[in-house]
């Protein structure tokens, strides 16, 4: 720590911080626009001014490190000048746009200009014309308000890895633009427009769309893949206006992925509404909103015969809760009800209900030198961990090797062509390769859905490698939000069998697949559709019901890091769509106790204390790999390339699928 005067007053600061941030550390802000916290220093808005005693001028406070004893000013009249012509020199070519502008409300602009503009300009020419640049279908651009910050630049080059924007011409002809016509293809791009600290660059989706004091702000997670972002939800009356990230620091920090949040469309577009059932008559479906009358009727096809077989088909999307609910009713019924996911890539090893085996976002600052991706094509799959690895391959000496696929990635990686079944041979130690796993420093190992869907789902993957190789930090990335905790509930694969022997066949949540397909058409059982959307298998059902989507509803979620979190309601029930919880507590409550099976009091407990999850630690199973019967059988190892699980990152699962701004982005790619 040093000593150093501001405003006369002694603090004690970090040592090798710059002006800007020991102010911010001690309680001043200084303001600032090319400045931001997750960025290289550029140090070319001037705007962070301070006088340093013994300095003749005013100097840059981003730029210059704090020194024992420095005597700091943040507001004399010199600096608050220096503010002045600063502010007047950006708004000398600045637009009037105030009143038209997106970033109006919360624009630092005109924040400081307000607090340190002058009333009046001295500037009588014609302001200069900027074209604006095309930046695909989520990022709208009016260059005339740039103020040339280099943010949105220096965040294409060292976060997203995309050298998308530079900086051309020079003087009063610099402009932010690329060289050539391309997309700004990177699965983070829309952070810019949070970056971007001027209405340059704003959200097209949300053009014109609202003010931000008519907003009002909801917390929730992220369900479009498995990290589990935090997020705002901005919502005016009955819509959502826009997504925002939540800084949290052990997860996404500011960045989430632009299908967390450009996807909200899916909230209104091709959405279920209304209850819809098929006439045995003339087997046309006619709609209605009566859900006594329908819980009725369910009532009695499910109940009417004590041999009836029910089949849930469900997906790993489904929360924590319904799991729990099905789990508790399945029990109370072991012959009539049988519960499947309809996914290959479910294990059903473990009997824990959650073991934590995995690996902790937080473990990636560990001082591991190699990353192994397993069947992964992380930039697709998470965007969120392929920021935090990018970030490690650049800030460290940090080698990324890709096992097997081979993949267009954001950072520099090693693609190394070996099949599965000499990855495999390599954990077992049994190369030359497999000493530089075993090195000292931890290595990190990522590994997809698509490898366990290889080995038939007969892979406790998770516990293996760290057994293997004990100080390894282990990623898994799933496809969906909730899929890491799924296994544990043990409901099996669902087979054609399955589908033969039931009588009512009831599908919730599920993302339309190939596979799926196969099963339910031709199928000539009743088929309950309970969903947020409709798809081509909907089409096969004769009661479709509408369900409500995480903004709607408080339910609880486990990210890849095992992770509990939590939505929060945002709206309300869209048209006569209920949350798929309370319809099965009607369905079921007579006949069954819910209170005695699971309870999640104990998640409940690090939701609410997110930091009690730092300190819990990995339990293994005492199953693993090496004594599986499947290594002694070579057989059982599909014999084609791995592959990613994803192949678009837009359109991941139904939610997406029902985006248009989700198409759109899909379709330029
Ligand atoms: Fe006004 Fe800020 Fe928009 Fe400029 S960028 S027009 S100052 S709201
Ligand atoms: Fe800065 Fe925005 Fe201009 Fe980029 S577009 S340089 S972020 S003002
Ligand atoms: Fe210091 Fe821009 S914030 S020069």
């Amino acid at each position: 720590m040093i000593e150093i005067k501001i405003n006369n007053i002694n603090f004690l600061v970090k040592k090798n911080i710059s002006i800007l941030e020991a102010c911010k550390y001690v309680g001043i802000t200084i303001p600032r626009f090319c400045y931001h916290e997750t960025l290289s220093v550029a140090g070319n808005c001037r705007m962070c001014l301070v006088e340093v005693e013994n300095n003749p001028k005013p100097i840059s406070s981003c730029t210059r490190p704090v020194e024992n004893n420095m005597a700091i000013f943040v507001d004399t009249p010199l600096v608050k000048k220096a503010r002045e012509n600063v502010i007047e020199t950006l708004l000398l070519n600045h637009p009037l746009d105030c009143p038209i502008c997106d970033q109006g409300g919360e624009c630092d602009l005109q924040d400081q200009t307000k607090v340190f503009g002058s009333d009046s300009s001295r500037f009588f020419f014609n302001k200069r014309g900027v074209e604006d640049k095309n930046c695909g279908p989520l990022i709208k651009t009016i260059m005339t308000r740039c103020i040339h910050c280099t943010r949105c630049v220096r965040f294409g080059t060292e976060i997203a890895g995309v050298d998308f924007l530079g900086t051309l011409n020079r003087g009063t002809s610099t402009e932010i633009g690329s060289y050539t016509t391309k997309n700004f293809s990177s699965e983070i791009s829309g952070s810019v427009i949070d970056l971007c600290p001027v209405g340059a660059l704003t959200s097209k989706p949300y053009a014109f769309k609202a003010r931000p004091w008519e907003l009002k702000v909801n917390e929730t997670i992220d369900l479009t893949d498995s990290s589990g972002s935090n997020l705002y939800v901005n919502f005016k009356e009955t819509e959502v206006m826009r997504v925002l990230p939540k800084n949290n620091t052990e997860i996404n920090q500011t960045v989430i992925s632009d299908k967390a949040r450009f996807s909200y469309d899916a909230l209104k577009n091709f959405r279920l509404q209304k209850i819809f059932i098929q006439s045995q008559t003339d087997l046309k479906f006619f709609e209605t909103s009566n859900w006594p009358s329908l819980l009725k009727w369910l009532d009695v096809l499910l109940f009417s015969k004590p041999t009836q077989k029910i089949l849930f088909v469900i997906d790993e999307e489904l929360d924590l809760e319904s799991l729990t609910l099905l789990k508790t009713i399945q029990n109370s019924f072991p012959n009539n009800i049988t519960i499947r996911f309809h996914q290959k890539s479910i294990l059903t090893l473990n009997n824990t209900f959650l073991s934590w085996t995995s690996n902790k976002f937080q473990d990636l600052k560990k001082d591991s030198k190699y990353c192994f991706l397993l069947s992964s094509n992380v930039r697709l799959e998470s965007a969120i961990l392929n920021a935090k690895l990018r970030n490690k391959v650049i800030l460290q000496t940090f080698d990324v090797f890709s096992l097997g696929q081979n993949f267009h990635s954001s950072f520099p990686l090693k693609f190394v062509n070996i099949s599965l079944n000499k990855i495999l041979k390599l954990f077992e130690a049994k190369t030359s390769l497999a000493s530089l796993l075993l090195k000292k420093e931890s290595p990190l190992i990522i590994f997809g859905t698509s490898l366990k869907k290889r080995l038939y789902g007969n892979f406790n993957s998770l516990d293996f490698l760290k057994k293997i190789i004990p100080s390894a930090i282990v990623l898994e990335i799933t496809k969906s939000s909730n899929s890491t905790i799924a296994p544990f509930f043990n409901f099996n694969i669902s087979s054609t069998n399955d589908f033969k022997i039931a009588d009512i066949v009831c599908a919730v949540n599920l993302s339309d697949n190939i596979s799926l397909r196969k099963n339910f058409f031709g199928l000539k059982k009743e088929v309950i559709w309970f969903n947020t959307h409709g798809s081509t298998i909907s089409k096969k059902s004769s009661i479709l019901i509408p369900i409500l989507t995480g903004f709607e509803t408080e339910t609880k979620y486990i990210n890849l890091e095992q992770r509990p979190q939590k939505t929060l309601k945002s709206l309300n029930a869209i048209g006569d769509a209920r949350d798929f919880k309370k319809i099965l507590k009607a369905l079921y409550s007579k006949k069954v106790s819910f209170k005695k099976e699971y309870s999640l009091n104990f998640l409940n407990e690090i939701i609410e204390h997110p930091n009690k999850f730092k300190t819990l630690t990995n339990k293994l199973s005492s199953q693993t790999l090496l004594t599986s019967p499947y290594l002694k059988n070579k057989n059982f190892i599909m014999n084609y390339p791995l592959k990613s699980s994803l192949e678009d990152f837009y359109l991941s699962n139904l939610f997406t699928k029902n985006s248009k701004v989700m198409a759109q982005c899909s379709q330029e790619v």
